[in-house]
């Protein structure tokens, strides 16, 4: 499987030009408390896939072709990502010292800085948002207010939270599903609706993006936890066999490989089937989805 940088051509060319724009929003090192600055730009400018902005780009060109920036949605995606991975990786979570091919922020620094950098990486999301001058102020506050949710306790820290709560622990399939909807799929399933929020869709338009959105969501932590059985660390940039060496019920653990495997791809029917729904080009949101059900890394 091709990653999407590689496969098609308008991937590659929004994922350079969200690197330029991501790395313009980070104060440079030198900034005072320079150790701070530079754990967050160690964090957030550290490779990764860079999955979320694409959604958002691709989310935007569906929606609404002549839509404008779709920056200020993107970096408020990714930084809440990279927040949520650096505080997922402290010892008092996953406790990993891999992550993107180098050590994990709290040992590159120490875990004080990391849960800072993490702190104010959050903050900077919600202020790039807010502060984007060309979205209506109505369209700003529902873009804050659902990224609040899709981040929050209902959300991905919920998500968090019930996770370190059902370590070690037997669980029926259902619950995890949810578990994984939370603390993946929330933020993955915002980066696809608010290209939808910012155009003004229809409802029937927000419907079936927010059904894709949970259908690939689910399907991205799916693969994650069937990469951390089948992966090595060279292609991941993390370590792999975590899950089972913590106890964490994944789904994989729950209903094996083979399973798994089936049900991320009947997701993946089922977000395609949701495109059908939408009109337009939906061509980059479906060979997204596709990378997000089946990548190796
Ligand atoms: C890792 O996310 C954590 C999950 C939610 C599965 P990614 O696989 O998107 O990590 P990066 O950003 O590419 O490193
Ligand atoms: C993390 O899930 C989800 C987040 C909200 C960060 P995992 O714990 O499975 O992610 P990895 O495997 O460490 O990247
Ligand atoms: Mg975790
Ligand atoms: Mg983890
Ligand atoms: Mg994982």
């Amino acid at each position: 499987m091709k990653t999407p940088s590689e496969a098609d051509e308008p991937f590659a060319a929004w994922q350079r030009h969200f690197e330029t724009v991501l790395d313009q929003h980070l104060l440079p090192e030198t900034c005072e408390p320079s150790r701070l600055h530079q754990a967050m730009r160690y964090s957030a400018l550290s490779g990764g896939k860079r999955i979320r902005p694409l959604l958002v780009y691709a989310s935007g060109q569906l929606v609404n072709p002549g839509l404008g920036s779709l920056d200020a949605i993107a970096c408020a995606v990714e930084l809440i990502h990279a927040y949520s991975l650096i505080h997922d990786d402290l010892p008092a979570m996953d406790d990993d010292d891999l992550r993107r091919g180098r050590a994990t922020c709290h040992l590159a620094f120490d875990e004080a800085t990391a849960i800072l950098a993490g702190d104010a990486l959050q903050a900077l999301a919600f202020r790039i948002l807010a502060g984007n001058v060309q979205t209506l102020p109505r369209i700003t506050i529902r873009l804050v207010s659902e990224l609040a949710q899709a981040c929050g306790s209902s959300g991905m820290a919920g998500g968090q939270m019930m996770d370190l709560q059902v370590t070690g622990r037997s669980l029926d399939i259902a619950v995890l599903e949810h578990i994984h909807e939370l603390k993946t799929g929330a933020l993955i399933r915002y980066a696809v609706l608010a290209p939808g929020y910012l155009a003004g869709s229809d409802s029937a338009t927000l419907d079936a993006l927010a059904h894709y959105g949970r259908c690939v969501g689910l399907g991205f932590q799916i693969r994650d936890d069937i990469l951390d059985v089948i992966g090595d660390s060279a292609s991941l940039g993390k370590n792999p066999h975590a899950d089972a060496e913590r106890d964490k019920p994944t789904f994989p653990a729950l209903i094996g490989l083979d399973a798994s495997h089936k049900r991320a791809g009947m997701l993946l029917d089922e977000a395609l089937e949701c495109l059908g729904r939408i009109k337009g080009d939906t061509r980059s949101l479906a060979s997204l989805a596709e990378h997000m059900v089946s990548r190796d890394c």
